[in-house]
């Protein structure tokens, strides 16, 4: 998967260099390439925003200066992801969908976003012809200062789902939050008893369908408590 993010804070993304994520792009099975927004600007100041037409607080994002720099890097089949808080909610079956993508675009707005036009533009059906999607995103009821943050969350669901990403595969079968909504059953490991809390015995006990029918039920607690 090639990913490429746009940004004026390309420094956010320095994490993506450390741990599974990094070893996956020294393998080759994953490329991510940070592009600074201000390097398509041609003004002394590199302006990358104005005021909004009809008023209102806050600075919008040029969609010229937007343009360049999404023309640089998009191409046939790429799935171009505009951050937004007014987007589609994220979640773990659109992390699904977008691991099988060849090419995913992180556009990563601040202030008030990007100029509106960039999103309907690359909508047009000169677009749609060459496979090219448009999806807003956002990845949950809050406002960031900008895309960056949410950029990097998606990258890591996205990223870890790509076969070959984690170390064990076998991680990725009983985890939390898979389509149908079940949370994951809590977990212990040594020692058997800490700061006096003894790990529950059945656990120990060697009988595996009663470890798995103890296990669904404190998912299904978990649910009941936390998603309710
Ligand atoms: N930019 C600001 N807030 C955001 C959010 N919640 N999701 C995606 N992009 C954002």
């Amino acid at each position: 998967m090639r990913i490429d993010a746009i940004t004026i804070f390309p420094d956010y993304f320095a994490p993506l260099q450390l741990s599974l994520l990094g070893k996956a792009q020294d393998g080759g099975l994953l490329s991510v390439n940070v592009h600074d927004l201000r390097g398509q600007t041609s003004d002394t100041h590199h302006t990358v925003d104005d005021a909004p037409y009809g008023g209102g607080a806050g600075m919008v994002m040029l969609a010229d200066v937007w343009g360049r720099a999404i023309d640089e890097v998009i191409d046939d089949g790429a799935i171009l992801i505009v951050l937004t808080p007014a987007g589609r909610r994220f979640n773990q079956e659109m992390a699904e969908e977008l691991s099988q993508a060849s090419h995913v675009i992180f556009a990563c707005g601040r202030y008030e976003g990007i100029d509106d036009r960039v999103r309907i533009h690359y909508s047009q059906p000169e677009y749609q012809k060459r496979n090219i999607q448009v999806r807003e995103v956002s990845i949950g009821d809050y406002v960031l200062g900008g895309g960056e943050v949410a950029a990097m969350v998606m990258i890591e669901a996205i990223t870890r789902l790509i076969p070959g990403v984690l170390g064990n595969p076998l991680s990725l079968a009983e985890e939390s939050h898979n389509e149908e909504g079940y949370l994951e059953y809590p977990n212990f490991t040594r020692p058997k008893e800490w700061r006096g809390l003894e790990v529950p015995p059945i656990l120990l006990s060697g009988n595996h369908a009663a470890i798995a029918s103890w296990r669904a039920s404190q998912a299904q607690e978990r649910k009941d408590t936390n998603r309710n």
